[in-house]
């Protein structure tokens, strides 16, 4: 891997455990650029929808890849996901749906994805002063880290806040769909043969179940500092 300019931060976990609004904040703090690895495979996902891929087909993903470009837009507030172009097309409000959740699951399974999408990552983070979100940010993307974390909690906790999340948004929720996706994309995201979600030998492990979003982030800014 190349080397970094600065110090990166990653902070690894499943789905609905917290890592976006703690990274967010985590990088607020300290000043520096939030890498959300996942909008990546969203905005993937969301192109071989749009253009009807057949997903299975790995031969018709692989041949699409190249005409994939992929732009992470700097978030103006602390709450806000981050903006997403693909092929200069603004396409944020498009790809947070459990739709788009399930394919970008599948398809970052497949080798040449996870290629492509880690080279964009590393070229991002050999900025440095990066705080780094996904499955395999720790462990693959940047595994000479300054400070690394794995989040976890119990899936009907996570659950429960990614429900709260799209009803916020005002999106239509059957959380006991939602509980099933949950634990297919853990499956997935964790048994796939390259880079599965897995804690980093050297990350620390934080169990968010019982801890709101202040306690998770100053039981980081404290390791960190
Ligand atoms: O973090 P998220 O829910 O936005 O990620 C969507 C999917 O993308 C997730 O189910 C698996 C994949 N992903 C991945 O394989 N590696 C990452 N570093 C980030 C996400």
């Amino acid at each position: 891997m190349a080397e970094t300019a600065g110090p990166v931060i990653t902070i690894d976990g499943p789905s609905g455990v917290g890592k976006s609004t703690i990274s967010r904040r985590v990088a607020a703090h300290y000043g520096f650029t939030y890498l959300d690895t996942g909008a990546m495979y969203r905005a993937v996902a969301w192109y071989l929808l749009k253009h009807a891929i057949d997903i299975e087909d790995v031969g018709a993903v692989e041949s699409v890849l190249d005409q994939i470009t992929i732009t992470l837009l700097p978030t103006e507030r602390e709450d806000d996901d981050v903006g997403v172009l693909v092929n200069g097309n603004n396409i944020s409000d498009q790809i947070r749906t459990p739709d788009i959740s399930m394919v970008a699951s599948t398809v970052s399974a497949l080798p040449a994805v996870r290629k492509k999408l880690t080279t964009l990552q590393r070229q991002i983070g050999s900025r440095g002063c990066v705080v780094a979100e996904g499955r395999d940010t720790g462990t693959v993307v940047f595994p000479g880290a300054t400070n690394k974390f794995y989040l976890d909690a119990s899936p009907e906790a996570r659950t429960a806040r990614r429900a709260q999340q799209l009803r916020e948004r005002g999106k239509p929720v059957d959380e006991e769909q939602l509980l099933e996706m949950t634990i297919v994309r853990d499956r997935q995201d964790s048994e796939r043969l390259i880079a599965p979600l897995i804690k980093a030998d050297d990350a620390v492990l934080i169990d968010t179940t019982e801890l709101d979003v202040d306690q998770v982030f100053e039981a980081i800014r404290k390791l960190i500092d």
